[in-house]
């Protein structure tokens, strides 16, 4: 487990600490059409805050005008106290993979190079120790291997990494991820995770998005769910809930506490018991038969000096 449960008190957000972020009853949108409705919402220095929401609830749209990337109607955004005009550059920003342009011509290195441009705008040559720089984001990262790759040619969990050190090379305190652990195998997940919670630690205060209830969100000190307006906010127990997610998704989705952990059945193959709320899953005809199980690693069959022993016959 990520973050265990009795940590939650070490991310407390301080409500005496100035707000790293706020927004004011913001309402804000694209043209005339409006996304987010009277958003109110403090992100505290060293919180970590996972977003949740169905798709088209504005979660990129949010995190957009906390960077200064889509114009807010009313309402006020300021950061570090100061208001958000325009694009800022105080913050590091990875973007949901679906919305990067693929063909622009540009290698991992110049990729991540790019995220010290951003601070250093009026220099157009990098200096050498921001090259060195660059070089340890991509090494703590695993991608120093692939720094001359154009950056379509890499699977997801590496374009995911190339765009985390691009926000990371700036030392941001303020990263907003969009959806970092979107098509992604657990492994990187985790590895995507663990380091952002070292990052935490460390002091960088992190805002995330995410579909992952279960996998990511619920190992989070805050969860802030929206739709539109923010619907929720609060540590996981108190947010994923039944009522809530129901509110948020528009849909059933029980949620069943085990060893203290919270676990939400995000499946259609379950039905409420109507008296007591209770989930009571359904299973499909065939789960009788046992499933098979290719194994293309070791096993305990084929592991060397470990034999199966079949009535004394070897
Ligand atoms: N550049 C744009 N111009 C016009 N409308 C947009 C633009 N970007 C997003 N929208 C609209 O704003 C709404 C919210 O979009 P947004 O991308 O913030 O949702 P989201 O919660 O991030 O969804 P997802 O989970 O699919 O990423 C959607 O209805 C979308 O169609
Ligand atoms: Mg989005």
């Amino acid at each position: 487990m990520l973050h265990p449960p009795e940590l939650e008190h070490l991310h407390r957000p301080n409500p005496e600490a100035r707000p790293i972020v706020e927004l004011k009853g913001v309402t804000a949108g694209y043209d005339k059409s409006k996304v987010l409705r009277d958003v109110d919402l403090k992100i505290t220095p060293g919180d970590f805050v996972g977003l949740l929401g169905p798709s088209g609830s504005g979660k990129t749209t949010l995190l957009r005008v906390i960077l200064g990337a889509v114009p807010v109607q009313s309402g006020e955004v300021t950061v570090h106290d100061r208001p958000v005009r325009g694009r800022t550059n105080r913050a590091g920003y990875v973007p949901q993979l679906e919305t990067i342009d693929w063909n622009f011509p540009v290698t991992v290195e110049e990729a991540v190079m790019m995220g010290r441009t951003m601070s250093n705008r009026w220099l157009p040559w990098y200096r050498k120790h921001e090259k060195e720089l660059a070089y340890d984001m991509m090494q703590r990262l695993g991608i120093s291997g692939l720094a001359k790759r154009h950056i379509r040619q890499l699977s997801g969990g590496q374009q995911q990494r190339v765009f985390l050190a691009r926000a990371l090379v700036s030392s941001p305190d303020l990263l907003l991820l969009d959806e970092p652990t979107s098509g992604v195998d657990l492994k990187t997940r985790d590895d995507v995770m663990h380091l952002l919670h070292d990052l935490n630690h460390a002091g960088v205060t992190i805002v995330l998005t995410t579909h992952e209830i279960n996998a990511v969100a619920v190992h989070l000190p805050r969860i802030v769910c929206l739709n539109g307006s923010i619907v929720a906010d609060g540590p996981p127990h108190r947010v994923i809930t039944p009522h809530i997610l129901r509110e948020v998704y528009g849909a059933e989705m029980p949620v069943i506490q085990y060893h203290g952990m919270t676990l939400v059945a995000e499946s259609a193959h379950f039905w409420m018991d109507r008296n007591g709320g209770e989930p009571i899953a359904t299973v499909p005809d065939d789960s009788h038969r046992e499933a098979v199980i290719t194994h293309s690693h070791p096993t305990s069959s084929n592991v060397p000096g470990h034999h199966h022993h079949r009535g004394g016959s070897d």
